[in-house]
């Protein structure tokens, strides 16, 4: 089996001034391949409850989803690490039912979890998941599960003040126990500060060049979900023709009278 990527891993990376890959996964062949291919973190995302169930946004999505998916993924992945997102109310009601729900992920595959936002509550979160052996991964700046608070998908840490409230969360989560730390759609400057500013990995979600590793949503990376795109997501594929034609081939070759084929029958 190839050496599993871990907590240690990542913050050797960083130490090393290397740089890490995370990319979402849904299922287990998708988190098979693209294991194979190399990338260090698989996260299970709440994006899952648009891109693979279609809902409107991530706070449609509830614990038995996630752990779903968390299994099917846990199985395809053999080095990467594997990270589930805490889904909207999964860990926000008391700490007891948080740990309950954190370690439910983890009896399920996951090797480590994320949790959005920084307040009093959340560090304590953070040291009671770590205390119970849960890896811990952060996530500031743009915070999905807040977007109604938040008032819209908009860039954080604009201001002198706002970048430096962010770099200030970014210690307090630090200093509670997480192992790493995405930041999303921060400017690139502010994500190069808090980076040099924090001893644990940083993780850019549109936080431009300077964090130690990156994440993408594998739909968006493989062309795949069309509703939306961000600026900072990459396509590398066109999965959404690529599944169109396949299927219009099939269709075609049905009504032609060409499938099946003498040498696909028993
Ligand atoms: O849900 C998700 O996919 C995420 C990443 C984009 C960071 O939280």
């Amino acid at each position: 089996m190839a050496n599993k990527v871990t907590v240690r891993t990542l913050k050797k990376i960083k130490d090393n001034g290397e740089k890490f890959s995370m990319l979402t996964a849904y299922d287990f062949s998708t988190a098979k391949y693209i294991d194979n291919a190399g990338t260090d973190i698989i996260l299970i995302g709440d994006s899952l409850a648009m891109t693979a169930l279609g809902y409107d946004n991530t706070n449609c999505i509830g614990v038995e989803e996630m752990t779903i998916f968390t299994k099917a993924v846990a199985k395809g992945a053999e080095r990467a690490m594997v990270v589930t997102d805490m889904p909207f109310m999964s860990y926000t009601i008391d700490i007891p039912s948080a740990l309950i729900n954190i370690g439910n992920m983890v009896k399920n595959g996951a090797n480590a979890v994320k949790l959005e936002g920084c307040n009093d509550y959340i560090e304590k979160l953070i040291e009671c998941t770590v205390n119970m052996g849960v890896p811990v991964m952060g996530h500031i700046g743009y915070t999905p599960q807040s977007q109604n608070v938040i008032g819209g998908h908009i860039i954080q840490g604009k201001t002198e003040q706002a970048a430096e409230e962010l770099l200030k969360q970014a210690q307090k989560l630090e200093k509670a126990g997480v192992f790493s730390l995405v930041l999303e759609m921060v400017p690139e400057d502010v994500a190069k500060n808090i980076t040099e500013n924090i001893s644990v990995p940083t993780i850019s979600c549109g936080a431009g060049r300077y964090c130690d590793g990156f994440v993408m949503v594998c739909d968006d990376l493989f062309g795949k979900f069309d509703n939306f795109t961000p600026k900072f997501a990459r396509k590398y594929g066109d999965m959404k023709s690529l599944i169109t034609n396949c299927a219009a081939k099939y269709i075609e070759d049905i009504k032609n009278g060409n499938y099946p084929n003498e040498n696909e029958v028993y």
